[in-house]
């Protein structure tokens, strides 16, 4: 089972720029490019969250446009940018958005695989909640697929990063508190992939430290990697990508951050000791 996650794409109306200086539509249409390329052929794509920029609702017209270029099949997943109601609206094909009455969860089966979607959106403020019905969605669904290897994906992460700005925009702590109680209680969560962070962390679950979570980079503009206590929030223009989660009987799930080029190489080993 080969899952492409794309995240924080960020799409704004045309002749418009995130953050003023970011062609975001381009940028997503250059991930979709690689990504209908790939070999093998992923088994789904799921964009987790901030799908769009402001929400204007012609930003979602651009973003339909620009997904409907993906020639794979896709599942959308709210973050704190976008208006679920709007992207309900925005595509009507995608039956599940409506799954979880209220808030945009579901569960997606692939092959042996299931992956069930949070809705961590906790509007107007761009922090994320996750508040009893919520779990109690979340523990419901990971009792019916026990036994299967599962992957959780949500918009912000469960953990605290060190990158104090985007701290300050996380999961609640109840929510954060509430997420490792549920989780804890079961063996066969591989992976919770997110969003929100516009970088690649790696991080045990707080208070679940035997289950793995993870970001990816966006498919656009990127965090700046401040450590420093009080620094100032800041994005940079390092490379976009996207995410190849991997899952294979035996081996389990592996992820692998690919970036979108173009680049040099491939450049094949013709007799050189390989590195
Ligand atoms: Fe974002
Ligand atoms: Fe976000």
């Amino acid at each position: 089972m080969l899952l492409c996650q794309i995240t924080d794409l960020h799409v704004t109306r045309p002749d418009t720029l995130a953050c003023g200086r970011v062609d975001t539509a381009r940028a997503l249409r250059h991930a979709i490019a690689a990504i209908n390329r790939w070999v093998p052929r992923p088994d789904a794509v799921i964009a987790t969250g901030d799908l769009i920029d402001t929400p204007h609702p012609l930003e979602y017209e651009v973003l339909r446009a620009c997904l409907g270029d993906l020639d794979i099949p896709l599942y959308l997943v709210v973050g704190n940018h976008d208006h679920r109601e709007a992207l309900r609206d925005a595509f009507p094909a995608h039956a599940y958005l409506r799954d979880g009455g209220e808030f945009v969860q579901y569960r997606i089966d692939l092959g042996p695989v299931t992956v069930l979607v949070l809705d961590t959106q906790d509007p107007p403020g761009a922090g994320g909640h996750l508040c009893d019905a919520r779990l109690a969605w979340l523990d419901e669904q990971l009792l019916a697929c026990a036994g299967r290897p599962t992957i959780i994906a949500m918009h912000h992460p469960p953990f605290e990063t060190g990158i104090e700005f985007m701290d300050g925009y996380g999961l609640s702590a109840q929510g954060r508190a509430g997420f490792a109680l549920v989780t804890s209680r079961y063996a066969h969560i591989e992976r919770v992939i997110c969003g929100h962070l516009h970088r690649s962390i790696q991080a045990s679950v707080e208070g679940a430290p035997g289950i793995m979570a993870s970001t990816c980079v966006s498919t656009a503009h990127q965090i700046t990697l401040a450590l420093a206590s009080g620094a100032p929030g800041s994005i940079t223009l390092e490379p976009p990508g996207f995410a190849m989660h991997l899952w294979q009987r035996g081996a389990g799930l592996r992820t692998h951050l690919a970036y979108v080029g173009p680049f040099e190489g491939p450049y094949t080993f013709e007799g050189e000791s390989v590195s």
